[in-house]
């Protein structure tokens, strides 16, 4: 089977333990040197990956507010956090099945993104069964999924929106989660989340490598193109507060971080 229909079948395996089963396999085989590129006949679009009956997917507005004074607001936000990291293997492997005809690395880059989003994953649903609850306990939501689907006809505009735009918003968020897991004096927590927010710089910077790179072959200005794509495609306000130094060292050039500076700005004065 070539790489493109491992992967795909990977995608859409709906029971956890055989998607990370395949996706070690799929590690293994490339580590091996036995990965064969032949692109599939048919690239499937995908508006529904593999993944469990359990979470129940509800709009965001029903999702259960999560106030983490109780243990059951504690565990939700580990849910969150399981749901987002098990959608980032998804998302991973989508990057890979769809886009055929990138360079070797493009895949080496993403296979290493989805295997650490798997470790991410493990690694808060052990801490989640401390908690006392396991993955699918609490609803959750799709809006990941829907940007990558909106997505999948382009490289440029997929590395643009998911990598730099949703996965760069988790790094302005966990700082703050970090803080509050503190203040409940959740050490495992936090340490979970501090080597999750080190790796998702690591991913953002891939989206980053990919972005710049299409754009040259495209000849297009990278600035300029990521808010042309930003335009059409974000739904919404882009709000910061944001974490500048992560997206500097995930590659947002000077002239973003400016641009993203300005937009604080601007949040402010309209809030003030
Ligand atoms: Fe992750």
């Amino acid at each position: 089977m070539s790489f493109f229909e491992q992967v795909h079948q990977c995608l859409v395996a709906v029971d956890l333990e055989d998607k990370l089963k395949r996706l070690d396999s799929l590690v293994v085989d490339w580590s091996e040197g036995q990965t064969d590129f032949l692109p599939t006949n048919y690239i499937e679009r995908i508006a529904d990956p593999g993944r469990p009956a359990r979470p129940k997917l509800v709009l965001p507005k029903d999702l259960m507010r999560r106030r983490l004074g109780s243990p059951e607001g504690h565990a939700a936000l580990m849910h969150a956090i399981a749901h987002i990291e098990f959608n980032a293997i998804n998302l991973a492997l989508d990057a890979l099945y769809r886009f055929q005809d990138m360079p070797r690395d493009y895949y080496a880059d993403w296979l290493g993104v989805a295997t650490e989003e798997a470790y991410h994953f493990q690694m808060i649903r052990e801490h989640l069964a401390r908690l006392g609850y396991e993955y699918g306990d609490f609803t959750a939501h799709n809006g990941l999924w829907l940007t990558t689907y909106e997505t999948d006809h382009d490289p440029l505009v997929r590395m643009a929106m998911v990598p730099r735009t949703l996965e760069a918003r988790g790094l302005d968020v966990t700082p703050d989660m970090i803080k509050r897991l503190r203040a409940i004096g959740d050490h495992r927590g936090v340490e979970i989340l501090k080597i999750l927010l080190r790796d998702e710089i690591g991913h953002v910077a891939v989206g980053t490598r990919w972005f710049r790179y299409l754009c040259q072959q495209q000849g297009l200005n990278p600035f300029d193109a990521f808010q042309s794509i930003l335009d059409q495609y974000f739904h919404g306000d882009i709000r910061g507060p944001f974490n500048y130094q992560a997206r500097a060292e995930a590659g947002f050039s000077s002239e973003e971080i400016a641009w993203l500076k300005a937009m604080e700005a601007q949040t402010f004065e309209k809030s003030s």
